[in-house]
């Protein structure tokens, strides 16, 4: 199990245990987090999932595939420089602890 944040604009933040090898959008769906959807399944053809990590909590998450990319581009409230879906971050010890904001 891993530690997971998702973090509102105004500072709230939901924390949850989630199983290695779930998918965080999969994860957020279980939490009921407000604004991840998650509508395509995981499929990479909604975008939401849309979060922006973190990285002041010292974990980074990686570059967006290809295709994540292209559907961040159309992300509804605009992306950011650490924007990804969430159905692509799957669970893993490198992820404990991470911070991803969401909006309402
Ligand atoms: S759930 Fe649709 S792009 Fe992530």
């Amino acid at each position: 199990m891993i530690t997971v944040y998702w973090v509102y604009p105004d500072g709230s933040e939901h924390k949850a245990s989630v199983e290695e090898g779930v998918n965080l959008m999969e994860a957020a769906m279980a939490n009921d987090i407000e604004s991840i959807y998650g509508e395509c399944g995981g499929s990479m053809a909604c975008a939401t999932c849309h979060v922006e990590v973190d990285e002041s909590c010292g974990i980074k998450a990686g570059e967006p595939f290809a295709m994540e990319n292209e559907m961040l581009d159309m992300v509804e409230s605009g992306r950011t420089p650490t924007s990804r879906l969430s159905c692509q971050l799957v669970a893993s010890p490198e992820l404990d602890g991470i911070r991803l904001k969401v909006a309402w």
